[in-house]
């Protein structure tokens, strides 16, 4: 008889077989390393004027701009469904913008509005604030423009206004995405100085200029009308610069840090949680879940099983919490 080149099977004696864990889904269960829970997650949620809106966005199909009245219903549901937080972005009137983002230190504004209305109605749910000028300026930039530039300190009253106004509104934590220099601890003395100890900041600790935003941008129609935002957003070639922009964030009393975008970021993910003691959020921003959403409408990936082996990379990743578009569509699968 002809001998086989390979060896015979029972001359293979593996010591090691890792797949002996994976061999039924009772031993995948019991040796999971990374579980995702409601709790993880955070919905970001835009507002709009008027009542009974819920104007779709095109790019980021199943998300709204919601009026009050019909986000208040989308709240309760991420309450029901154990998704602790909603993260808020306002959409103005391009009558309402103006260069000092007026509108956003308004008390009665869209966003103040908004924020008390949730804490009255559903007072279980965390209210997290946007702290930026770009839903409110006619430049589209997150700071204060003269001459084409983007002006650094001029900018911090500006947000430590709205920040102060938000928290008199209830928000539990503001959340600055502007990408100032010094806003962190800017804002924490102001909010302190106001009374507001306990309200939190969750800073953008590490936000690049990411061309994953763009869905975003169209939701809230807030572009830069100039140029780019390349002098203030971190380069995404820049790994070190994030741990510089994490550990002064919380040397300035950051409370939470967030990297931004994700699924591109997950060694930025992985660094900034190995370096700081605070919690870390990532945030799967409008352009990853546009991805998502457009190769599943196509059929050329799984959209369901993408959205939760990407949230499952996230959080395997680092980060503590994920703010994601897929809160209430994931909440609702690990639900069963
Ligand atoms: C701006 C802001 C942006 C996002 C959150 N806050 C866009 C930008 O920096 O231009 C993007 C979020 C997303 O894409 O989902 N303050």
């Amino acid at each position: 008889m002809k001998k086989p080149l390979s060896p015979e099977p029972e001359r293979i004696r593996l010591t090691q077989r890792p797949r002996r864990n994976r061999r039924s889904p009772a031993l995948r269960d019991l040796v999971r390393e990374t579980e995702l829970s409601p709790s993880d997650l955070i919905l970001p949620l835009f507002v709009t004027e008027g009542k009974k809106q819920r104007l779709p966005i095109s790019a980021m199909p199943g998300q709204f701009r919601f009026s009050l009245d019909e986000l208040l219903k989308t709240c309760e549901e991420a309450a029901d469904l154990g998704v602790p937080a909603v993260a808020l972005f306002p959409v103005l009137p391009e009558g309402k913008k103006d260069k000092r983002a007026s509108e956003s230190v308004n008390p009665k504004g869209l966003l103040q509005e908004t924020i008390s209305t949730i804490k009255a109605k559903v007072p279980s749910l965390l209210v997290i604030s946007d702290v930026a000028m770009d839903p409110y300026s006619v430049d589209g930039h997150d700071g204060l423009v003269r001459d084409g530039e983007i002006l650094n300190d001029e900018t911090l009253p500006i947000l430590a206004d709205m920040a102060i106004v938000q928290a008199k509104a209830g928000a539990d934590l503001v959340a600055p995405s502007d990408m100032m220099d010094g806003r962190v601890g800017y804002l924490r003395r102001a909010l302190d100085q106001a009374g507001f100890h306990d309200v939190g900041i969750l800073s953008y600790a590490a936000k690049y200029a990411s061309s994953f935003y763009g869905p975003f941008r169209e939701a809230l129609d807030s572009a830069p009308r100039s140029g780019d935002k390349k002098t203030y957003q971190m380069d995404p070639a820049n790994r070190r610069e994030a741990v510089r922009e994490a550990l002064l964030d919380v040397q300035e009393g950051a409370d939470i840090l967030m990297v931004k975008p994700a699924l591109a970021y997950l060694d930025i993910i992985s660094l900034v949680r190995s370096k700081v003691n605070v919690p870390v959020a990532a945030y799967q921003v409008s352009g990853e879940y546009a991805m998502i959403k457009a190769a599943a409408e196509r059929g050329w990936i799984d959209g369901p099983r993408a959205m939760h082996e990407t949230l499952l990379a996230i959080k395997r990743a680092g980060a503590d919490m994920i703010l994601t578009y897929f809160a209430l569509e994931m909440a609702r699968t690990l639900r069963g």
